[in-house]
């Protein structure tokens, strides 16, 4: 199984818009420290899913030599758009599809329901293209391509413009465990919680990529940027008491990376020292537009 790294950046990306914190300005002035919007894509045999279509989604396709259209008039090797959930951040890339002439999109009932009903995103992308949906609640899923997608509960944190929706289910954020050929990629970039069933997840994978929005709890308030700490904004930090790393580092096997890294977090810049104590303990952090072979 193939797998690029599309992007590694939280909401926002790295540098935010509105934001000349240490990180977003120190990555305005140097290009090698910019983070796009999280994704990766993935590849069995033929064809391409690209794992949540972030606001660059068009830019990442570009940037990644296996993603470009094949010769002649829109042929794409991008197969179809996996969901792990329904944020703004994973999903406004989207509508910067609609020139296919047909787009698959593999998500929980809930998810879709979330983006039928509170973006409106079928009937707004209808007179485009036509939208194709599989629903990951059942089980295993067969894609295009040779791939199988499970989706492994997560938590209900609904996106804030879903507050009131009234939707199927309540599968808001799944972790995506991706198997071709007998080797296994396991994509959670949203650890509102962990539920038991990640540690299986997690130590079956031949591959992690996890939520690594936050360094520590309480990074959001001290940065200024929330008066939340980073567990009640819904991301699990990477470390201290209840943090990811600890628990994930006590899991023997898989190579773990985080990714979804919000412009705060010291792991941003590829010097900061957090990085080394990541490294004592097995972890690193994707990088952009990376290669993986598994
Ligand atoms: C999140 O990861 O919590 C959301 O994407 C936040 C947002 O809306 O940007
Ligand atoms: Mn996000
Ligand atoms: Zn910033």
């Amino acid at each position: 199984m193939r797998v690029r790294i599309l992007g590694t950046a939280a909401g926002g990306g790295v540098p935010q818009w509105n934001c000349a914190c240490g990180g977003c300005a120190a990555a305005r002035d140097d290009p090698a420290r910019r983070r796009r919007h999280a994704s990766l894509a993935v590849q069995g045999g033929a064809g391409w899913w690209v794992v949540n279509a972030t606001p660059d989604v068009t830019e990442q396709i570009e940037a990644t030599a296996d993603l470009r259209p094949y010769a002649g008039t829109r042929r794409s090797p991008v197969a179809g758009v996996i969901l792990t959930d329904a944020e703004l951040d994973h999903t406004l890339g989207l509508p910067r599809l609609r020139e296919a002439a047909s787009l698959r999109v593999a998500a929980t009932r809930t998810v879709r329901g979330a983006l039928s009903a509170g973006l409106r995103l079928d009937a707004v992308l209808a007179p485009y293209t036509d939208l194709t949906w599989t629903e990951l609640d059942d089980g295993q899923v067969r894609l295009d391509g040779g791939l199988e997608v499970q989706a492994v509960p997560v938590s209900a944190k609904r996106p804030r413009y879903a507050a009131d929706l009234d939707v199927p289910g309540d599968s808001w954020v799944v972790a995506l465990r991706v198997t071709s050929g007998g080797r296994s990629l396991l994509y959670a970039p949203c650890l509102a919680a962990w539920p038991a069933e990640l540690d299986a997840a997690v130590r079956d994978a031949d591959c992690a990529v996890l939520d690594g929005t936050f360094w520590d709890d309480d990074e959001p308030r001290r940065t200024g940027i929330s008066r939340r700490t980073a567990t009640e904004m819904g991301h699990l930090p990477i470390n201290g008491p209840g943090g990811t790393a600890g628990r994930v580092a006590a899991l023997s096997g898989p190579h773990v990376l985080y990714t979804h890294l919000n412009n705060t977090n010291p792991l941003a810049d590829r010097d900061g020292d957090e990085h080394q104590a990541l490294a004592a303990m097995g972890l690193g952090v994707a990088a952009e537009r990376t290669a993986i072979e598994l």
